[in-house]
């Protein structure tokens, strides 16, 4: 096995496998862009062709083409091996898989051929006629057929298992774990989708782990969708219908427009609203978020205005916070879908998807919206609902915005809604736990990994993980302004104290202070998660100063005659470039 995978990794090149996901660029002998792992906005994702090894000096993960593929393109480990063997021409041998594995892998096998069996049905064979029409009638274009890989599954018990087991030679065991039969009471199999339309679920890669079947009938008695069961391969939660055929798009507009069912986003498609993905119903699930966050800044969320609809959107809402993702809602009124939409005005869809709201318009709308707001009680239940939202918000200029569109609805002057918006603003005080509290007027801004790790650094400080002597750092280590600021005070007082260090502190900077302080009584203190937040944020003003040399270097070298003089600066800079290069390379 170990032969083997040495092999694979000898084969193919972690700059390029690397760099037909993530964005690079040169720096030095290595190559940077921004994490796909985490939310960053400066790069801090090193790849060294040298060493075939990548690393991020933002949130830590490192490793090499292998880990790369299994953590980028969230596969196990034997299939992002054969992801690069095949990248490479390479046949793997059969003995590299655990059973558990060689399982997995035959399933795949069988789904793959299986959308491809339903294809065929669709497209070229005479009982498929029926779901061509259908299809047809519901504007659904032959191109659209392909790039979806849409199928039909025969009228039939039992079509599958003889295409499948008859022909194939899989067994029925197989197919049942693959999701495409049921064992029935009476004990034998039969398909799960008949006379269905049918939609391949795929993974990231594009590897199909199951599928949702269509009936044609609009009368059938039966459920209007079925899906796949939950396998070894297929998870409900995680699946994103149009993912992987359109994260192109997705990429390419850094924004992705969720819309509730398959055929939405296939009308949506054919628009040209192409950056559309379906979640097959109505909750948005934070593994869907998290695929998504790795692929686009913007989230557009488009459910149903039905109450479901409303509810699974102030879901999303709520799950999206985890993510560093602006999230803005498409909210759709009069009782048709996106796919109507889409279908019957194509170039209405796509202006709509161009005026969203912010998910604080869509919360306050549907407050609005519960309530009576000619009667006085109806005010004041909405007012209940809507003021600790506008209270969240951190920005003045756009909380008073809202408090002008609130006193408009409301038919009261602006005054009365701060009068309310202040006694809530006392309500989270007074009732808000530290671990709730919100950003006070002052805060120290950190925004970007490097930033945090600082904060992180003072907060060790001010919980006893580590001492001012001890810590092993320095002003010259802080980026950040205020961290700088308050480190200096504190190694002058040579005291992590908070009334000492808050008395040395001018005034502008002491609620900053208070605020560290009480954030670190909620952190850990313990030493090693100290020394390992010292080390990574030591990596990065490496990589910072790599940077700045890397610019330093570009225009030395750029200028037209150089004298003795620049050529030697110039070495002196290679010299502590290659320097802080190994340095950052070999830990
Ligand atoms: N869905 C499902 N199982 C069901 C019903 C719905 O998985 N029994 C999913 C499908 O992905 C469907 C989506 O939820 O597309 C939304 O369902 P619904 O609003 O009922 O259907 P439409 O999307 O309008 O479906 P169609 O346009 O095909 O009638
Ligand atoms: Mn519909």
């Amino acid at each position: 096995m170990s032969s083997q995978v040495q092999e694979i990794k000898n084969a193919v090149d972690i700059a390029t496998i690397i760099g037909e996901r993530v964005k690079l660029t040169r720096s030095g002998k290595n190559l940077r862009g921004l994490c796909p792992f985490h939310s960053e906005k400066s790069p801090s994702f090193f790849v060294t062709p040298d060493m075939q090894r990548y690393k991020c000096f933002g949130c830590g993960k490192s490793g090499d083409v292998l880990n790369f593929i299994q953590e980028y393109e969230s596969l196990p480990f034997p299939d992002a091996l054969q992801l690069l063997a095949d990248r490479a021409g390479i046949r793997l041998e059969k003995k590299t898989f655990s059973k558990e594995d060689q399982h997995r892998k035959t399933l795949f096998e069988v789904l793959d051929l299986a959308s491809e069996y339903y294809h065929y049905l669709l497209t070229s064979h005479e009982s498929g006629a029926p779901a061509r029409e259908y299809l047809k009638n519901r504007g659904v274009f032959s191109d659209s057929i392909t790039t979806f890989k849409l199928g039909y599954a025969l009228n039939s018990w039992d079509a599958v298992q003889k295409f499948l087991i008859g022909k194939k030679k899989f067994s029925q065991l197989e197919l049942e774990d693959a999701g495409l039969i049921i064992h029935s009471s009476g004990g034998r199999y039969y398909d799960r989708f008949r006379d269905r339309v049918m939609f391949p679920l795929t993974h990231a890669t594009g590897a199909t782990v199951g599928f949702s079947g269509r009936v044609l009938n609009p009368n059938e008695k039966e459920a209007k969708y079925i899906n796949s069961p939950e396998t070894a391969l297929y998870h409900k939660s995680e699946l994103l219908f149009g993912y992987s055929v359109l994260k192109q798009f997705m990429r390419k507009e850094e924004e992705v427009v969720v819309v509730e069912g398959e055929l939405d986003a296939i009308s949506s498609y054919q628009a040209g609203v192409k950056n559309v993905v379906a979640i097959k119903g109505s909750a948005f699930t934070e593994q869907q978020f998290r695929l998504l966050s790795r692929t686009v800044k913007r989230v557009v969320l488009s459910l149903d205005a039905d109450s479901a609809g409303v509810e699974a959107t102030k879901r999303a809402i709520e799950t999206s916070k985890q993510f560093d993702l602006s999230l803005r809602v498409l909210p759709i009124v009069g009782g048709k879908d996106p796919d109507e939409i889409a279908r019957e005005n194509p170039a209405e869809w796509r202006e709509m998807v161009k005026h969203t709201v912010s998910a604080f318009e869509f919360l306050v709308e549907s407050a609005l919206k519960k309530y009576d707001l000619q009667s006085g009680e109806g005010k004041r239940l909405a007012s209940k609902e809507i003021m600790p939202i506008l209270s969240q918000i951190a920005n003045a200029i756009e909380q008073s915005h809202y408090v002008s569109m609130i006193a408009d609805r409301f038919e009261v002057k602006p005054d009365v809604v701060f009068q309310e918006l202040e006694k809530q603003k006392k309500k989270n005080e007074m009732g808000g736990s530290l671990s709730k509290q919100k950003t006070p007027s002052v805060v120290v801004e950190t925004n970007s990994p490097r930033e945090r790790l600082e904060r992180f650094m003072i907060l060790s400080l001010l919980n006893g993980s580590t001492t001012i002597e001890d810590s092993d750092i320095s002003s010259e280590d802080f980026s950040n302004g205020v961290c700088k600021e308050i480190f200096t005070f504190m190694q002058k007082t040579n005291s992590t104290d908070p009334k000492t260090v808050s008395e040395a502190l001018n005034d502008e900077l002491k609620p900053a202070f208070s605020d560290l302080y009480l954030e670190s009584e909620q952190v850990g203190n313990d030493k090693k998660t100290f020394v390992d937040a010292r080390t990574r944020l030591r990596h990065m003003i490496a990589s910072d100063r790599l940077t700045a040399l890397g610019q330093q270097l570009k225009k030395l070298e750029n200028s037209p005659n150089q004298s003795v003089e620049q050529q030697k600066v110039i070495e002196t800079l290679q010299n502590e470039m290659s320097e802080i290069s190994t340095r950052l390379v070999s830990n």
